[in-house]
This record gives C-alpha cells, sequence and structure tokens, in this order.
C-alpha cells in the first residue's frame, strides 16, 4: 500500500468556510489525502479564503508567498487557492501568484478531486462555475468517525440582497436552499458520531426555503432527532425575521437563547445608502418581539463604521442603536471598499475618523459585553462540553447563550451537557462550578 498523501488546510473568513474545509478534506480524503497541520509535511496546500476586506484578501497573497521555498523544496507539492478570493479573483490568482496550481470557487468543491488530479498531471486546474446543481449532492457522504459535538451545517447559500458594500453576493451567487430531507440526513450522521448541537449556516439563513415552514419548519423537524439537542442558526437578516421563527425561539427548548442579527449601522440616511432596506427603529422594534417571545435571548451583531459619506450624527446613532440594544456580544469593522461594489464609487471617509469612531463603537460593545457576562454570576447555565482545560479537572465548553465556560473539578466527560452554577467572570469567559 502507498503512503497516504497530506493535505494541509488553512481557513479563512466565515463559519461557512470552516464547514467547506471540513467537506474538502473528506472529498480529498477519495484522492488518497489525510490531514496534516504542518504546511511544510503536506504534499497539498488548500487555502480557504475570503474576501470581505482588503487585509482578508492580501492575507492569502502574503501566506502564498511563504510558500515559495517549500516548493522549491518539494517541486511536487501542489498548491490550492479555494473560496471567495478563489471566485472574485480567478485567473488573476495564477497571474499573480504562479507557484499557485489549482484554483476552485465555493460553487466548486465537488469537482476539487478532479482538479487535483489535473494539477497533478502538471496543468493548471480553474474552476469558478456556478454549476446547476447542487455541489452537496456531489460531495462524498460524511465518514462515519467520530468527531467534536458542536458541528456546522450549511443549510443556505448565496444571497440576493446586494447590501452596497458586500461582496458575497458575487463570490457565493444566488440564494440556494438545500432540501430539508437531505439537512435532516445529515443532521442524523453527525449525531451518530457524536454531535449534540448544529449550528445551521447561511448567508442569509433566516431565508432558507427548502421546507415548506422555512427555516422555523427545518428547526421544528431538527428538533424531533433523538440525541440533537441543540440548535443555532447564522447569519440572519432583519427581513427575514418571520412570525414563525421568532415563535420559535419561545417554543422550541432546543433552540438555544442567542441570535446573530447584524444591523450595520443605526443610522437610517447609511442604511439605506448600504442598501439594507430596513430602519433602525424597525429592528429596534423587531428586538423588542424576539425578546418577547425569549426574554433571555443574549444578542449579537455586526457594524460597519466609516461608511462612505458617514456623518458624526450617523456614528452617533449607531452608539445610540448599540445603547438600545445592549448587545452580549457585537463585531465592528472599519469600511472596507471592495472592487466591483456600489459602495467603491463613493467618497471615503477620513481614515483617522474612522478609527476613532471604530475603537469608541468597540468600547462601548466591550462594556456591554462585560457587564452582560456579569450578570451571569450566580446562575445555573448548561454546558455542552467540548474539551479538555489545561488544569487537571477543568472542562471547557459553551452554555446555551454561546458564553466560553470554564468548569472546575468537573467529573464530566466531552460531549456531557453538564449543568453548572457560575461563581465569575474573567474578560472573554465565565468560571463555573459543577451542579
Ligand atoms: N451574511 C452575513 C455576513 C456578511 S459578512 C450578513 O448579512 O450579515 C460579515 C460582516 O462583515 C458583515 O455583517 C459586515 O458587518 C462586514 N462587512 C461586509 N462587507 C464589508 C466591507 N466592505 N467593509 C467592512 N466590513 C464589511
Ligand atoms: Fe452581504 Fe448584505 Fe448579503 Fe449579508 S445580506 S451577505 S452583508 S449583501
Ligand atoms: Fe469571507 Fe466569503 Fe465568508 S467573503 S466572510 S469567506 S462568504
Amino acid at each position: 500500500m502507498t503512503a497516504p498523501k497530506k493535505l494541509f488546510i488553512k481557513t479563512y473568513g466565515c463559519q461557512m468556510n470552516v464547514y467547506d474545509s471540513e467537506r474538502m478534506a473528506e472529498a480529498m480524503g477519495g484522492r488518497g489525502y489525510v490531514e496534516t497541520d504542518r504546511p511544510d509535511d503536506a504534499d497539498m496546500i488548500l487555502l480557504n479564503t475570503c474576501h470581505i476586506r482588503e487585509k482578508a484578501a492580501e492575507k492569502v497573497y502574503s501566506e502564498l508567498g511563504r510558500y515559495k521555498g517549500l516548493k522549491a523544496e518539494k517541486p511536487d507539492l501542489k498548491i490550492g487557492v479555494a473560496g471567495c478570493v478563489a471566485q472574485a479573483e480567478g485567473e488573476e490568482i495564477m497571474r499573480r501568484q504562479p507557484l499557485v496550481d489549482l484554483v476552485v470557487g465555493p460553487q466548486s468543491y465537488h469537482r476539487l478531486p478532479e482538479l487535483e488530479a489535473k494539477a497533478r498531471a502538471g496543468e493548471k486546474a480553474l474552476d469558478t462555475d456556478f454549476p446547476e446543481e447542487d455541489k452537496f449532492d456531489h460531495l462524498k457522504a460524511r465518514p462515519k468517525a467520530k468527531r467534536a459535538p458542536a458541528a456546522f451545517l450549511t443549510v443556505q447559500e448565496g444571497c440576493d440582497k446586494f447590501c452596497a458594500f458586500c461582496v458575497v453576493p458575487y463570490t457565493r451567487g444566488a440564494e440556494v436552499s438545500r432540501p430539508a430531507a437531505r439537512v435532516l440526513a445529515e443532521a442524523r450522521d453527525l449525531v451518530e458520531r457524536g454531535v449534540r448541537e448544529v449550528t445551521l449556516l447561511g448567508q442569509n439563513v433566516n431565508a432558507y426555503h427548502g421546507h415548506e415552514g422555512g427555516l422555523a419548519g427545518l428547526i421544528r423537524e431538527l428538533a424531533k432527532v433523538d440525541g440533537l439537542d441543540r440548535i443555532r442558526y447564522t447569519t440572519s437578516h432583519p427581513n427575514d425575521m418571520d412570525d414563525a421563527l421568532i415563535a420559535a425561539h419561545g417554543d422550541v427548548a432546543e433552540l438555544m437563547p442567542y441570535l446573530h442579527l447584524p444591523v450595520q449601522s443605526g443610522s437610517d440616511r447609511i442604511l439605506k445608502r448600504m442598501n439594507r432596506s430596513h430602519t433602525a427603529e424597525s429592528y429596534l422594534r423587531l428586538i423588542e418581539r424576539i425578546r418577547a417571545a425569549r426574554p433571555d435571548i443574549v444578542m449579537s451583531g455586526d457594524f460597519i463604521v466609516g461608511f462612505p459619506e458617514e456623518t458624526d450624527a450617523d456614528f452617533e446613532a449607531t452608539m445610540a442603536l448599540v445603547e438600545a440594544v445592549r448587545y452580549g456580544y457585537a463585531y465592528s469593522f472599519k469600511y472596507s471598499a471592495r472592487p466591483g461594489t456600489p459602495a467603491a464609487e463613493r467618497p471615503m471617509v477620513d481614515a483617522a475618523v474612522a478609527d476613532d469612531r471604530l475603537q469608541r463603537l468597540q468600547a462601548l460593545i466591550t462594556r456591554h459585553q462585560r457587564e452582560i457576562q456579569q450578570e451571569m454570576v450566580g446562575r445555573e447555565v448548561s454546558v455542552l462540553v467540548e474539551r479538555e482545560g489545561r488544569v487537571p479537572g477543568q472542562m471547557l465548553g459553551k452554555s446555551e447563550y454561546l458564553h466560553a465556560v470554564h468548569i472546575e473539578a468537573s467529573t464530566a466527560a466531552i460531549g456531557d451537557i453538564a449543568r453548572a452554577k457560575v461563581v465569575d467572570s474573567k474578560s472573554n469567559s465565565l468560571g463555573a462550578r459543577h451542579l
């Protein structure tokens, strides 16, 4: 028997890339590859890339540059670029960095084994089509090996919203939902492999229409799967939060009380220019309805500061919205002009002004995050134990609210859902006592 070839995958960007990397590694198993965590040990290096901001895309080229020496030492080494930079730049990547052998866009991963064979034969291999067929139909069924208790599961891909700043509709294509039956089958397989929590993924996951009852219908079906105890979903768009989904937060015990619902800005003028088609007020009313259904829900969001023509008054409106919501988590980014998007043509805000706004917003978000964590002290939580800590007897996992929790002197095993009392709040985690 020949020794297996080794595949090193480096993943950038969002959770969907994490999921895709896992599926690509499984597909490459069929070509005789096993995964390695060392690029210098690999026969193939695959970068699964992100194009969302300029920095993310530039990282890819600096990483590729680092592999020059490796490729010189090991001429058989194949280097591939997958993900959203692959989709956005295609052939241009091979021109800019000739050591790249293979470029594959997110909708063509089922063709990866074929492309690898082509690259092995010494040809340049490229596929960035948006084929009619579902890539997941063609990716190999997942193997049955045991795995970590929390998993991602892509149910919807692509976006039709075209926010003025965003590349995703171009890199991931139009919204496509996977049929509910296929999602349910994959969820059952994951449960057999030890999974107790799934996070349903989609660029606009709540636009899911692979079940007649939408995402809420899918969640209700998944909640019936024996052994699947926790369900989450991300990322949702405010305009697709329908009554059925809000109701599910109130009465589906398996649906965890955490929701990532990006708003981007608190200024209606900017929201309009962003093409978000909701207002700050409609967003706040929506959160009221969600909190009425599930009062203890922890909210999370995304913000862009320094969007073209953002004034001080616009930024203050964002600060006011954050004060009104009090997010348990929120991610804020300085606007990055992306080639091909409408906003890239508009006048930029002064970089120093944008930096200053970002700092102020992040300080406010951090204050709320710490306060909300502090409010957890003294409460009982359920922790899905994911791994062992550094100290003997310490186990690490996530609460229902997605807080990182370390339980001291615990008898729990990986995969248990442990009841614990929160005794302490650190900067990014909670300490708890096993009950
Ligand atoms: N589909 C999700 C995620 C999109 S990307 C959604 O609709 O929210 C994740 C986040 O990156 C976005 O929510 C936004 O806050 C940020 N982002 C997207 N494009 C950006 C850009 N050009 N500059 C800065 N941040 C951006
Ligand atoms: Fe991008 Fe807007 Fe679509 Fe989210 S909803 S992926 S921010 S275009
Ligand atoms: Fe990045 Fe593509 Fe995800 S641009 S955020 S990897 S969808």
